[in-house]
This record gives structure tokens, C-alpha cells and sequence, in this order.
């Protein structure tokens, strides 16, 4: 007879290996099926956020900050490195030892929660009397049945039509991950989060880097004075980005990459580069679900349909993180899959979609949560503004990184906070206690009147507080 479980998870990503672990904890009998192989073939918990997403860009962001502050600015603070040199190998290497920690810690985390883990592919075969029956293929064979499905199968890179991934000379994210020496001459296609990442950790590695973009504007989605700011350090860095292109033949050769494309202004050029990252956004990702034999409903993108609780269209098949709609981000899959969890228990799972933050690692770093000055003009909300630059801040010249700054936008009668836009100096870090504010749905009057340690980059956000009601202290 087949194993019988109350909770079935497919995918062990941010979303599912997080639902699966907040399940266990809630008594249910759970079970994840995931695919995602290592280089051995063994098991790799964590989904394209641990193995080639999220951790390891990081990893290679900070070793490539570690040679951009060594070769730029330890000199500022009477540092001289003699014989300075790089081991990209080896900068590889430790990224895929981080990724391998993260990968084993999921791993202890469901034999601490007595969470079953199959290691293969599932597809739904039937829905019996018992719940749905899920078929595990790959490593593990088995058939499996589950009361509660949750969906947790990720996405997919999106290649360009006619120029498909071979991760050698044209890179999705995977092959981006694994470049092992730096390549004299880097393209990438699409100034997204991807490509700004991505392109950042090759230009300060010495690559010549060149961006082009299909948008006559950078980061649309970033609060326009941000994004300008971002822009103007990129700019200064050496990161090339061409933006208003229209990008047309590519051809590959033994000598690398040939892209030809129309500038903004009409002229056809080419590029040509040594490897080419394409990063035009992701794809839901529902290959070999077999979904049709259950009847789960897929939108025209091939998301899998939910509502605002995460629910399909079938009695007890959910489905969280970048395989349905909204922003494709680790913690926006994770809270998803803690709810949904929640909810099958009979809890009262929530996620507040207001409040999830967006940061993107460049350097500067950006981070935001809430709604863009233009987006609060497009809606007609009356707003107030203020600003705070890092160059007026304490710590940030200590540090020697002024560049940036904080915004606040809050609301013109209540002075709710309505979103908070930062670019600069560990922006990253400093975004929680906005989120948290928002979430609290504080004014920016409580944010002004809360001490911050001095001296702090946090300092900044006070500051931004104070001059939404036009009274910094140190500007
Ligand atoms: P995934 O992480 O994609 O996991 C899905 C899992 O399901 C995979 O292991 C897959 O093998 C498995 N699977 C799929 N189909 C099946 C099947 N039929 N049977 C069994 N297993 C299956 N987000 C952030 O918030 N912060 C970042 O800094 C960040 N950086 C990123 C950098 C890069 C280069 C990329 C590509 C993405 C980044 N993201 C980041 C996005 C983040 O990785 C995703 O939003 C997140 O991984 C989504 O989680 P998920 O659980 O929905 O899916
Ligand atoms: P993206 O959506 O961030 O950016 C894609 C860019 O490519 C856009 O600017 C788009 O205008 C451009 N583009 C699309 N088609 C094009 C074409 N034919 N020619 C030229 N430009 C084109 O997608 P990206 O960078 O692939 O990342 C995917 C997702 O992964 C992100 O949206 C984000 O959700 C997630 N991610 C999150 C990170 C983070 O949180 N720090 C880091 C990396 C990825």
C-alpha cells in the first residue's frame, strides 16, 4: 500500500522546504519531494534560491566587494596591499561550500522535524479517496498520497527565442554561477536584478561589462529618484549599460558571442563578448507535474492559478513561492508557505503583501518596501516626501561610503508611512525596520521620535522621518 501522508510537498525551495518544516511543527504527517541533484547526484535541498540564486550570488557579491575594497579603497584608509592578485577557482569554490552548508542544514532541519524527504520528481497520477496520489521518480521510485498538496516548483531563466542556454558561452543563472576564471569581456541581457547583480560581481573582477536593456528607463520598478541615484554609481563604477536596445541575431563561435542590436537612437551595432548572460526574467515552472491529470488550473504565463490563500482550483492543492502569481523572491515564497501550512492546520495563516521588501545587492544597495513616489502620484494618494542623504551621516563617512540615501513617503493627513526607498550603504539591513514600521503601520512621526544608536546608518531613516515633517537635524 502506498505511504499516506497528511501534507505532500513538491519542490524543496524556499516555499516548500519552509511550509514542510511549519507543517511537521503543527503536528501534520509531511512529506517533500524534490529533484534538484549536486554534481555527486545526491540531493540538494533549497531550490534555486540555495543552489543558484540567492546564497551563492551573494557569495560571489561579497568575495568580488572583498577585491573592489582591496584593490579601490583600503588605500583611503592608509591600507597598501602589495602584489594584490585574485583565484576566481577559488572564490568559486567557497561559494559552492556555502551553498553545500545550506543545502546540509535543510537537510538536518527535516530529520529534526520528521520531515519524509523524496529525492525525484513528482507528478500527480489521480485523486483517490485518500487525497491525491503523487508518483516520485528519479532516485526514489514510489507512489505516494498525500490529503494536502502544496506546490512549491520554482521557476525557470527565460532563454531569448532561437538562443537556448548551453551554459557555456550563453549563461542563464546556473552557468553564471559557475563561471570559473574572469572572462576578459562580459554581456548580459537585461538590467534587471539579475543582470545588475551579476554584473557588478564581473566588473569588480576587472571584466569589461556590458548591460543592454530593452527599457528606455533603469529598474522601472524602483521609485524613479532611486533609481537615478543607482544609475549615477553605476555609471561612475565602469558598469556599461545600454538602455532602449532592441536586441536581434546572436551567434556563438570559438571566439565567444556576437549579439547585434539596435541602439536607442536607431544605429545597428554589435557586441561581441567572451560569454553572455541572458536575464530577461523567470518562468513559472510546472514541467513534468502532469498536471492535466488532476485538472490544476494555469494561467496564460503557465502560473498555477490561486487566490489571495494560496488555494488552486482543487479541494486541498495549494501552491506558494514563484510558481504563482506576485514577486518571485525567497521570503515572499517562504511567508507563503508558512501560511499555507498554518492554514491547513486551521490556523489563520497571512501574508501581507504591502509589506514585502525588495532589495537588490549592487553596491550601492537598493531596498524598498511600499509604494514609489509615482506609483502614490498614479494612485492619487497626497503624500509627503522626505529625504536623507548617507553624506550627511556620521557612520557612513567613518565608513567610507556615503553614497545614497534614505526616502520616506508618508501619507499628507496621517502620516502613515506608505513606503520607504533606500539606496546606499546596507541598505539591505536597514529596510527591516521600515518593513516593520509598515507593518505596524506606523507613522513617520514614530519613526522620528525612536532613539537610534549613535553613531548608525540607521541613523539615516530617523533623519528621512524627521524630514518628511521638514526638520533633519543633521542635513
Ligand atoms: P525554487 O527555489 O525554484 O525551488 C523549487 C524546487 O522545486 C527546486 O528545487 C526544483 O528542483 C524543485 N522541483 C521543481 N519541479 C519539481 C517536481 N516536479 N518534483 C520535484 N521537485 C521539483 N530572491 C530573494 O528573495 N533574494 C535574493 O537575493 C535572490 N537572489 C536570486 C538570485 C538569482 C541568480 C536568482 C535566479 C534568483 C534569486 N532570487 C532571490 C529569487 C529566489 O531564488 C526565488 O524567488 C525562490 O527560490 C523561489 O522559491 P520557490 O520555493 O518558489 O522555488
Ligand atoms: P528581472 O525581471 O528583474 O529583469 C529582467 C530585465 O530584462 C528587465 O529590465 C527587462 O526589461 C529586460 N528584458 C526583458 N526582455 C528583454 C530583451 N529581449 N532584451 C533586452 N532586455 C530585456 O529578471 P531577472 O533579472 O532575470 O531576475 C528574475 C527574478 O529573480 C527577479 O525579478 C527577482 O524576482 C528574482 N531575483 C531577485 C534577486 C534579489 O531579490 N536580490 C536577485 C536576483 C533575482
Amino acid at each position: 500500500m502506498s505511504k499516506q501522508f497528511d501534507v505532500i510537498v513538491i519542490g524543496g525551495g524556499p516555499g516548500g522546504y519552509i511550509a514542510a518544516i511549519r507543517a511537521a511543527q503543527l503536528g501534520q504527517n509531511v512529506a517533500c519531494v524534490d529533484e534538484w541533484k549536486n554534481s555527486q547526484g545526491g540531493p540538494a535541498l533549497g531550490g534555486t534560491c540555495t543552489n543558484v540564486g540567492c546564497i551563492p550570488s551573494k557569495a560571489l557579491l561579497q568575495s568580488s566587494e572583498h577585491y573592489e575594497q582591496a584593490s579601490h579603497h583600503f588605500a583611503d584608509h592608509g591600507i597598501t596591499v602589495k602584489g594584490l592578485s585574485m583565484d576566481v577557482a577559488k572564490m568559486v569554490a567557497r561559494k559552492d561550500t556555502v551553498v553545500k552548508q545550506n543545502n546540509d542544514g535543510i537537510q538536518y532541519l527535516f530529520k529534526k522535524n520528521k520531515v519524509s524527504f523524496f529525492h525525484g520528481r513528482g507528478s500527480f497520477v489521480k485523486a483517490s479517496a485518500d487525497g491525491y496520489e503523487i508518483k516520485v521518480t528519479g532516485a526514489t521510485e514510489e507512489t505516494i498520497v498525500g490529503r494536502h498538496i502544496i506546490v512549491a516548483t520554482g521557476s525557470n531563466a527565460r532563454a531569448l527565442p532561437g538562443t537556448p542556454f548551453d551554459e557555456e558561452l550563453i549563461l542563464s543563472n546556473d552557468g553564471a554561477l559557475r563561471i570559473n576564471a574572469a572572462p576578459k569581456k562580459l554581456g548580459l541581457i537585461g538590467a534587471g536584478v539579475i543582470g545588475l547583480e551579476m554584473g557588478s560581481v564581473w566588473r569588480r573582477l576587472g571584466t569589461d561589462v556590458t548591460i543592454l536593456e530593452g527599457l528606455p528607463t533603469l529598474l522601472g520598478v524602483v521609485d524613479e529618484q532611486i533609481a537615478k541615484e543607482a544609475k549615477k554609481a553605476f555609471d561612475k563604477q565602469g558598469l556599461k549599460i545600454e538602455l532602449g536596445v532592441n536586441v536581434g541575431e546572436i551567434k556563438t563561435s570559438k571566439k565567444g558571442v556576437t549579439v547585434a542590436y539596435t541602439s536607442a537612437k536607431g544605429e545597428t551595432k554589435t557586441l561581441e563578448v567572451d560569454k553572455l548572460i541572458v536575464s530577461i526574467g523567470r518562468s513559472p515552472n510546472t514541467i513534468g507535474l502532469n498536471v492535466e491529470a488532476v485538472g490544476l488550473k494555469l494561467d496564460e504565463r503557465g502560473a498555477i492559478v490561486v487566490d489571495a490563500d494560496c488555494k488552486t482550483n482543487l479541494p486541498g492543492v495549494w501552491a506558494v513561492g514563484d510558481v504563482v502569481r506576485g514577486p518571485m523572491l525567497a521570503h515572499k515564497a517562504e511567508e507563503e508557505g508558512v501560511a499555507v501550512a498554518e492554514r491547513i492546520a486551521g490556523q489563520h495563516g497571512h501574508v501581507n503583501f504591502q509589506t514585502i521588501p525588495w532589495v537588490i545587492y549592487t553596491s550601492p544597495e537598493i531596498a524598498w518596501v511600499g509604494r514609489t513616489e509615482q506609483q502614490l502620484k498614479a494612485d492619487g494618494v497626497a503624500y509627503k516626501a522626505g529625504t536623507f542623504p548617507f553624506l550627511a551621516n556620521g557612520r557612513a563617512r567613518a565608513l567610507g561610503d556615503t553614497t545614497g540615501m534614505v526616502k520616506m513617503l508618508a501619507d499628507a493627513k496621517t502620516d502613515e508611512i506608505l513606503g520607504v526607498h533606500i539606496v546606499g550603504p546596507m541598505a539591505s539591513e536597514l529596510i527591516a525596520e521600515c518593513v516593520m514600521a509598515m507593518e505596524f503601520r506606523a507613522s513617520s512621526e514614530d519613526i522620528a521620535r525612536i532613539c537610534h544608536a549613535h553613531p548608525s546608518l540607521s541613523e539615516s531613516t530617523k533623519e528621512a522621518a524627521l524630514a518628511v515633517d521638514k526638520r533633519t537635524l543633521n542635513f
